[in-house]
C-alpha cells in the first residue's frame, strides 16, 4: 500500500492573520501546484478564514488545531466541526500533548472529538506519544497502545482511510531532541499492529502515521525513509517557509 506523505504545519499559538499572509504566499508559490506530497497548514482559529481564501486555488490544505465535540450551544470560547467545515478546513489536530498536559484532555474526551470530526467529514490528526518518564520506565509502547485504543474507540471502520495519527514523543516536542529514525519506526510499526487488530490489516495499511517532535530539514529525510513514517507534524520548523519547504522537499525526494 503506498501512502502519500502528509507534511502538516502546526503553527500552535503563533502568527496573527496579518503575519500568516506572507508565509502562506511563500508556501503557495513553492508547492501550491504540486500534489506528490500533501501539504497542510494548521494556523490558529483567528487565521483560518484568511488562510482559507489564500489557498483556495491551490493544492495546499487547511487544518485546525482543536475543536469541540459538541455540535453547537452554550460552550463559550469553543468552535464546532461544522464551523471548521464552513471555512473549508479539511484536517483537525486532536489530542496534542500540549492540550493533554495544559488543558486536561484525556483519551476519553479526545475520543469524543475524533468521532465528531469524522462524522463531519473532517480528517482527524490524532496525536499520541509518551513522556520522558514513561520512556525511561520502558512504558512507551504500552502508553501509546492505550492512547490508540481509547482515543479511537468506536471509530467507524468505513472511515479508516481518512484517519491520520501523529506520533509525537512529548520529550521531543520543542526541545531539539528528535527520536532516532529507529525509535520512530519501532513505535510507528507497533501503532500499525494495533490498528490492524482494531480494523484489519488492509485498512490499517491505509492510515498515515506522522512523526512529530523537532522535525526539521536536516533530519526529515532519515525519518521519512522509515517504512511506517508517512509524513510529519511540524511545529517550530513550520513557522518559516525556508524550514517548512525544506521538509516538504525531503518528502518529495523520498516519494520519487
Ligand atoms: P516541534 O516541531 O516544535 O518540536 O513541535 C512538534 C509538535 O508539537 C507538532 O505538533
Amino acid at each position: 500500500m503506498s501512502r502519500k506523505y502528509l507534511i502538516a504545519g502546526n503553527w500552535k499559538m503563533n502568527k496573527t492573520a496579518t503575519e500568516a499572509v506572507d508565509l502562506v504566499h511563500e508556501i503557495n508559490a513553492s508547492v501550491g501546484s504540486q500534489n506528490s506530497v500533501q501539504v497542510c497548514v494548521c494556523p490558529p482559529f483567528t487565521s483560518l478564514a484568511k488562510v482559507s481564501e489564500l489557498i483556495e486555488q491551490t493544492e495546499v490544505f487547511l487544518g485546525a488545531q482543536n475543536m469541540n465535540a459538541e455540535a453547537s450551544g452554550a460552550f463559550t470560547g469553543e468552535v464546532s466541526a461544522e464551523m471548521l467545515r464552513d471555512l473549508y478546513v479539511s484536517f483537525v489536530i486532536l489530542g496534542h500533548s500540549e492540550r493533554r498536559q495544559l488543558y486536561g484532555e484525556t483519551n476519553e474526551s479526545i475520543n469524543r472529538k475524533v468521532l465528531a470530526a469524522i462524522h463531519n467529514n473532517l480528517k482527524p490528526i490524532y496525536c499520541i506519544g509518551e513522556t520522558l518518564e514513561e520512556r525511561e520506565a520502558g512504558q512507551t509502547l504500552e502508553v501509546v497502545r492505550s492512547q490508540v485504543r481509547q482515543g479511537l474507540a468506536d471509530y467507524p471502520a468505513s472511515s479508516v482511510e481518512h484517519l491520520i495519527l501523529a506520533y509525537e514523543p512529548v520529550w521531543a516536542i520543542g526541545t531539539g531532541k528528535t527520536a532516532t529514525d529507529e525509535m520512530a519506526q519501532e513505535v510507528h510499526a507497533d501503532i500499525r499492529v494495533v490498528l490492524s487488530e482494531m480494523f484489519g490489516e488492509s485498512a490499517a495499511s491505509t492510515v498515515r502515521i506522522l512523526y512529530g517532535g523537532s522535525m526539521k530539514p536536516e533530519n526529515a529525510a532519515g525519518l521519512l525513509a522509515q517504512p511506517d513514517v508517512d509524513g510529519g507534524l511540524i511545529g517550530g520548523a513550520s513557522l518559516t517557509s525556508r524550514a517548512f519547504l525544506g521538509i516538504i522537499e525531503a518528502a518529495t525526494t523520498a516519494s520519487s
